[in-house]
């Protein structure tokens, strides 16, 4: 794979094809993507609400209603789409669960390496829960790390995506119960195949030159 490549042909689709279905092992490529993104003290602070009936990307379509219409028919159209949601805590058991499947993966020699590991997340976790103030910030970052994880692998098996933070995240919130999880909508990521009318697929990368997006020293 050409990485540079995949990324130059990267973009962000208008427009999609509906009589085209991404294949599902072509999807299971992107979900393990995604699942293996890293995340700050291995914190995997996400969850992820796939949607490729027409019932299941109505219900997502109340997220891009109103002021967000302008997302709805990428939602409608795409094979798949993808919501991102961020734990806004760690309510729940989430560090628990964390460090136990850490020791199921074999990860810690003995008991004190286990300690070890859960007593620096719990650090970091608690510094910024307390000190900063921002564990919800701190743990959409992660899970944009995921989003960005899946953007290019899609566009490394050539499929066309659209990510779309014009969205309802209250509506979406209530539609599919996240508060009661400890979750809340982040990000749409829309998934399939782009349209011939996609004007955006015939536009030119627009990006700032080398020399201004990087300092060498
Ligand atoms: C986090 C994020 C949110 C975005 N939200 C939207 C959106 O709601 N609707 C949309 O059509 N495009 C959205 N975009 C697409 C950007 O406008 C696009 O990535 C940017 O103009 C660069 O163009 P390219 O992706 O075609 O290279 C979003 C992109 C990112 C990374």
């Amino acid at each position: 794979m050409d990485i540079v490549a995949t990324a130059k042909q990267r973009y962000t689709a208008k427009a999609y094809d509906t009589n085209r279905r991404i294949p599902d092992e072509v999807m299971q490529q992107i979900y393990e993507v995604i699942r293996n993104s890293p995340s700050s003290v291995n914190s995997q602070p996400w969850h992820f609400i796939v949607a490729s009936t027409p019932e299941g990307k109505a219900r997502l379509a109340k997220g891009v209603q109103g002021g967000y219409s302008f997302n709805e028919s990428k939602v409608r159209d795409a094979s798949h789409v993808i919501l991102f949601c961020t734990r806004v805590d760690t309510e729940g058991g989430h560090l628990d669960r964390l460090l136990e499947q850490e020791d199921r993966d074999g990860r810690f020699a003995d008991e004190a390496a286990k300690a070890g590991t859960a007593k620096g997340r719990l650090h970091f976790t608690n510094l910024h829960r307390y000190t900063l103030k921002d564990l919800p910030q701190w743990y959409e970052k992660q899970t944009y790390i995921a989003l960005a994880n899946a953007m290019t692998a899609a566009a490394a098996v050539g499929v066309d995506s659209t990510p779309m933070e014009g969205i309802d995240v209250a509506a979406l919130d209530t539609e599919l119960g996240l508060h009661e999880k400890g979750l809340s909508s982040l990000v749409l990521l829309a998934l399939g195949y782009h349209a011939e009318s996609d004007f955006n697929a015939k536009l030119p990368k627009s990006r700032l030159p080398q020399e201004q997006v990087f300092t060498f020293l």
